[in-house]
């Protein structure tokens, strides 16, 4: 994974060389994600409860004062983002957000809570499903396709980077929660096959509004955050969610690859983040809240 990231900053950067003669060569980023990636959306949801605007959210970052990071630092989409040395996107709901902001950077839908199932993460109140996110993506096009026009917005969209990073709360806030009713209507199986359905289905749609260049990544060892740790009476990783996780990366994985091979002209992969997410307690990373 550190190494394909690498690899197509290397690219990009042989890129730019290349197109000095006037042509641009701007990538700009369509994130879609949870908390992992949400860079202030919740925080302009007001009613929503899954909020990252109090202390000690953000002391690494900036000014150190709360900025909507679910994290003491950058996010992950941040930390991909700056290791290919891309613009980072604004939050959708960012004030600040503009059409041209859009055509130098792109937006990022990112939202804690978030879940590829619509139903996922109800206990929060106002949160971006993926579902959500790409309707607010389409929104986006319309706006882009009123300033450039169509075909210098297919070109736009085709030539972006899509990032898909969600799947941990549907697991940790639904499928594992009793309360929640998919908790009950399937097993690790079913439920992993009906997430990879309306995946593919997502990602088909995203497809079909132009996305060429697109980017799932894979979940961590969710069994691990302090969130599950403290289920268990020794403070140990909880087995089962890792296992699940797990099964999640394989079955994204094999969709992937099949889409990849599937959709013409377009670069669908899968990155899978489990071991690069391995770290020992008390670093960065282990203070990321899903
Ligand atoms: C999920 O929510 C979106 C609105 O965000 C809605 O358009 C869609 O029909 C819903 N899908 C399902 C399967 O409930
Ligand atoms: C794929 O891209 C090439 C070059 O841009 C184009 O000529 C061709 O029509 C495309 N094929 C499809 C199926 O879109």
């Amino acid at each position: 994974m550190k190494l394909n990231v690498r690899w197509s900053c290397l690219l990009c950067l042989v890129l730019i060389g290349i197109a000095i003669e006037g042509v641009q060569c701007k990538v700009v980023q369509f994130i879609f994600g949870d908390s992992l990636s949400d860079v202030g959306n919740n925080m302009y949801l007001s009613k929503s409860l899954a909020q990252a605007n109090l202390p000690f959210y953000g002391i690494d970052f900036g000014n150190g004062l709360p900025n909507g990071r679910f994290t003491n630092g950058r996010t992950v989409a941040d930390i991909i983002g700056d290791s290919t040395g891309l613009p980072r996107p604004p939050a959708f709901l960012d004030p600040s957000l503009t059409e041209d902001v859009i055509l130098e950077s792109g937006v990022n839908y990112a939202s804690g809570g978030g879940g590829i199932l619509n139903e996922t993460g109800g206990y929060f109140i106002q949160k971006f499903s993926l579902w959500k996110q790409i309707e607010l993506f389409r929104g986006t096009k319309e706006l882009i396709t009123n300033k450039l026009g169509k075909q210098a917005t297919d070109k736009f969209i085709g030539e972006a980077n899509f990032v898909v990073a969600l799947g941990s709360n549907d697991f940790i806030n639904n499928y594992l929660m009793p309360v929640y009713g998919d908790s009950w209507k399937y097993n690790d199986q079913t439920f992993v096959r009906y997430l990879m359905e309306t995946l593919q289905n997502q990602l088909l749609v995203l497809h079909n509004l132009g996305a060429r260049k697109l980017m799932v990544f894979g979940l961590g060892p969710m069994g691990c955050i302090p969130l599950q740790r403290v289920l268990s009476t020794t403070g140990q990783c909880q087995e089962r969610a890792n296992k699940l996780a797990i099964s999640f990366n394989k079955a994204a994985s094999q969709l992937l690859a099949g889409l990849d091979s599937r959709l013409p002209n377009a670069s669908f992969k899968f990155g899978d983040a489990y071991d690069v997410v391995v770290v020992p307690i008390g670093s960065e990373a282990c203070k990321l809240l899903y």
